[in-house]
């Protein structure tokens, strides 16, 4: 061993154990900080937990605007400390919406709480997305120290947490590291889905005409159907594919190629289908309805839809959408949105607000027949997508409708006497909308009562 390579680790090890103490100490402030007995945190770390050290250094790139340095996320760990580089910033930290910038101070460390943290307290401190950017004049380093509880240990909300006002928000769990590894994979695979829809429309156009669809056809390679002279064309290449109930599949629709198509969208759909039912007991709840309330009006042959879509660039932005303004006429949208291009824009509040682009999150839009169900408690907001003129994106829409030969209406316990019903019975409220879509109405206005 020479001496450099000894030096390292004794340096590396002082520094460790200097870390451990910060942290047990920052336990129990943080205990003390929400009045709980001191080792509320600590004891659910267990007799073993885990520390696992990493360096890391980030050259520079000449690309800064298309490469991270690391991808947003937040930790798997209990906290994170992290020793940043002394002169080089690049940590950014996701808070309303807006990447904050975590200044540099020299001497002093950043700690970061992991996801395990969230869990033990119920939700009161938060594991933030995060992400670095990269230089392009400068290279960075960094040491980071993940605290981690002994895996054979379950840990869970801490019990003083958890009381009417604030429920328990999470399960025992074992290993979360490990979970936290496969969720990323999962991430990545995320990744596989946009990388087979780019080769899809990166065929020659003749192979994609072959699931070209009929003129007055929703399904298939191609545009709208012109239905009227005065109809907007968006800009945009499209496929589009009816998915669930699975024995109304029309394959001759389904690419054949790239290969791994139809069996990355199919995996892809059954995974959004589960988040989508999660998604519906979670509204419900909210609401204090039972858990079933909007699930079992989407009937059990309720549809799916998969749209994928091209943006290409556009010469006049400010004259061509990729979407013009409308509401969607799904129960929910799920969107799988480009990894670096930016494109939606919500109306809030007469104002147009641009979508973040989180690679590895999928954005959830509630549709019309959310906002029947709900008796306009949930909103279907109208959105749009603007062109961009240097840079292409795509974009994978998953509409979850219910069945259409099942009446919808709003849940009756959301009609009293403050709020009137809203909405009347409705029946494939999809055809409805597409009828008023192509001829400029306002589809949630003619089902008001
Ligand atoms: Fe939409």
């Amino acid at each position: 061993m020479s001496y450099d390579s000894r030096y390292c680790r004794e340096t590396i090890d002082e520094y460790a154990t200097n870390i451990d103490s910060v942290i047990g100490n920052l336990f129990k402030a943080m205990a003390k900080s929400l009045k709980l007995a001191e080792n509320s945190f600590s004891k659910q770390f267990g007799e073993r937990p885990i520390m696992q050290g990493r360096f890391v250094l980030y050259p520079t790139c000449t690309r800064p605007d298309q490469v991270f340095g690391v991808k947003p996320h937040s930790d798997g760990s209990g906290v994170t400390v992290l020793l940043q580089d002394k002169e080089v910033q690049g940590l950014q930290v996701l808070k309303e919406d807006q990447w904050l910038k975590v200044p540099i101070i020299p001497h002093a460390l950043f700690v970061n709480l992991g996801d395990q943290m969230q869990i033990l307290s119920n939700g009161a401190f938060k594991s933030p997305i995060h992400r670095v950017v990269t230089n392009r004049e400068r290279e960075k380093m960094s040491v980071v120290m993940f605290k981690k509880p002994e895996p054979e240990k379950e840990i869970e909300p801490v019990d003083q947490l958890v009381d009417e006002k604030r429920p328990r928000l999470y399960k025992k769990v074992k290993n979360y590291s490990t979970l936290h590894y496969e969720c990323f994979q999962k991430g990545l695979f995320l990744d596989k889905v946009r990388e087979v829809i780019i080769k899809f429309f990166e065929l020659p156009i003749e192979e994609k005409q072959r699931h070209g669809k009929a003129a007055v056809a929703k399904e298939g390679y191609g545009l709208d159907s012109l239905v009227t002279e005065k109809q907007v064309i968006d800009w945009s290449d499209r496929l589009s594919v009816l998915i669930y109930p699975e024995d109304q599949r029309d394959l001759k629709l389904w690419p054949e190629k790239p290969q791994d198509f139809r069996e990355t969208i199919e995996e892809y759909a059954m995974n959004i289908d589960s988040v989508v039912s999660i998604l519906f007991k979670a509204m419900a709840k909210s609401l204090k309805l039972e858990e079933s309330s909007f699930s079992k009006q989407f009937g059990d042959r309720s549809v799916m839809q998969g749209r994928f879509i091209l943006y290409p660039t556009c010469t006049r932005p400010d004259q061509v959408f990729g979407v013009k303004p409308h509401s969607d006429g799904s129960g929910v949208t799920v969107l799988l949105q480009d990894k670096e291009v930016q494109g939606l824009q919500v109306l809030k509040d007469d104002q147009w607000l641009t979508v973040p682009v989180i690679p590895h999150a999928l954005f959830v839009n509630l549709g019309d027949q959310m906002q029947i169900m709900s008796n306009g408690v949930f909103k279907s907001p109208f959105h749009r997508v603007v062109t961009n003129r240097e840079r292409e994106k795509i974009t994978v829409a998953m509409f979850k409708r219910p069945d259409p030969e099942k009446e919808i209406e709003p849940v009756d316990q959301l009609v009293d006497e403050k709020r009137p019903r809203l909405y009347k019975k409705v029946k494939n409220y999809a055809a409805l909308n597409y009828e008023c879509f192509q001829k400029g109405l306002v589809p949630l206005d003619t089902v008001k009562i």
